[in-house]
């Protein structure tokens, strides 16, 4: 469910149509919804309300401030993955009590600057990183709270550059040896391990990696008391799908239904991080359509966005729905399937600006025939868009506005050519 309709052919964004936005805001352009946001995150907030789970949002999915304060104030947390997110989640206003700290490679600054704001939990996905974690606490006077991350070793479940539950990836502790590592550490003075961290990879549009995880989890937790470390947290990360093609999602009960009985089982305080499944289909890229050519044999729709904005496509191969906000008569407004045969369509490569050959938002899409200054949406395009978008190109990052019913507001502005700059001016 979101926010994003086709009223009366015209695309909107809650009650604001997103003509309007373009114009206003120009192109590129983020457009995001509140009560989509709100919406999804309560929707896991209800799924799991039987363990009154603590929601760590994973900042890394779209770290705009506006909307990590948005959703800390509606009871979420944060999952950050650098000193840089933890910057934010503390400027968003997130208080250490609710943040946890992942990454196969923190450093002391960040490790400090985490024990400084009394993070909840490290998740330590290395026997090297507990003894550095151990070291750097010590000298800060401080006891520092883990969640072993482990790899729990499932089959293959999503992209291979995204997957990170498999044998051979640099996540996590393997499942062979990490009782050894933690035997090691009972009763360490700096470090205490209180919990199980596991994230089995992203997106998952089915719920039997997280069978499979949990059967391992509970094996794992009750091994782990055996050696007298008080477990009382198992966080399950993050990972759930949203709509790229069609509805395939799951929803956040679906996943609950097998969490939660685990969690119970195993007498423990759950964490989730999650991040596509609340801001993924909370925004969508607006873009202008600039020209349109042939060429060999090819039809290429070539518009204002560009891989330096969202990455998707080229690094993935993503599938990101993409449609006119105001198509003409005779068109689906917008189609049920993306993928089918649309009547008064032809195959098209939707391309920008950037001086690459892999710099496409879609390939073979069937799309309207469309000219010069026809706006485009790019769906589902709110978790890891912004997020990843670079100045490529000395491209400027695209703005970002938030919708909240027929109320829109700049979230961040669009960057200008000083902004490029500055910093080598700055010297
Ligand atoms: N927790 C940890 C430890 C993670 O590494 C991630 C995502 C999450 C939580 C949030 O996962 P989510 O709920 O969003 O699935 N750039 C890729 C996705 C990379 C995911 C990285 N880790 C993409 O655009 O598909």
């Amino acid at each position: 469910m979101d926010h994003f309709h086709y009223r009366n052919r015209i695309l909107h964004c809650e009650d604001v149509p997103i003509r309007q936005l373009a114009d206003l805001y120009g192109t590129p352009l983020f457009v995001y919804s509140k009560a989509t946001l709100l919406h999804h995150l309560g929707q896991i907030q209800k799924a799991f309300a039987a363990v009154e789970p603590l929601i760590c949002y994973s900042i890394k999915t779209n770290g705009n401030l506006h909307i990590c304060r948005l959703l800390g104030e509606a009871g979420s947390g944060f999952d950050v993955t650098s000193g840089g997110e933890l910057y934010r989640a503390l400027n968003a206003g997130g208080s250490g009590d609710k943040i946890v700290f992942a990454g196969v490679g923190k450093t002391d600054a960040e490790i400090r600057y985490a024990l400084a704001n009394d993070v909840f939990l490290f998740n330590v996905e290395s026997e090297a990183e507990l003894h550095n974690l151990a070291e750097v606490a010590r000298s800060a006077g401080k006891i520092a709270g883990v969640a072993l991350r482990v790899n729990p070793d499932l089959p293959p479940k999503t992209h291979i550059k995204t997957d990170t539950s498999v044998k051979g990836v640099k996540f996590g502790l393997d499942i062979d040896t990490v009782l050894d590592v933690a035997r090691g550490f009972v009763g360490n003075p700096h470090v205490r391990i209180l919990g199980l961290h596991m994230h089995l990879g992203s997106p998952i549009l089915s719920t039997r990696p997280y069978q499979e995880g949990m059967a391992k989890g509970l094996m794992l937790i009750e091994r782990l008391r055996q050696q007298e470390h008080p477990i009382s947290v198992w966080n399950m990360g993050g990972g759930f799908g949203i709509h790229y093609r069609k509805q395939e999602a799951l929803p956040a009960q679906a996943f609950a239904e097998v969490i939660v009985p685990a969690v119970q089982k195993a007498k423990c305080r759950l964490v989730l991080e999650p991040g596509r499944f609340i801001a993924g289909n909370a925004g969508i890229l607006v873009s202008r359509v600039l020209f349109t050519k042939e060429s060999g044999g090819k039809h290429f729709l070539i518009q204002d966005a560009a891989m330096n904005d969202l990455i998707r496509p080229t690094l993935y191969d993503s599938f990101h729905r993409i449609w006119p906000v105001e198509p003409r008569e005779g068109l689906p407004a917008p189609p049920d399937d993306y993928e089918a045969d649309i009547p008064n369509t032809i195959q098209q490569d939707v391309v920008g600006p950037v001086c690459e050959s892999g710099d496409f938002l879609a390939k073979d899409r069937r799309l309207p025939m469309l000219k010069r200054g026809d706006v485009l949406a790019i769906f589902s395009a709110g978790a890891y868009g912004m997020a990843m978008s670079s100045n490529y190109n000395s491209r400027p990052r695209a703005a970002e506005v938030l919708v909240d019913g027929a109320r829109h507001r700049l979230i961040r502005r669009r960057e200008t050519y000083e902004d490029l700059i500055r910093p080598e001016l700055e010297v």
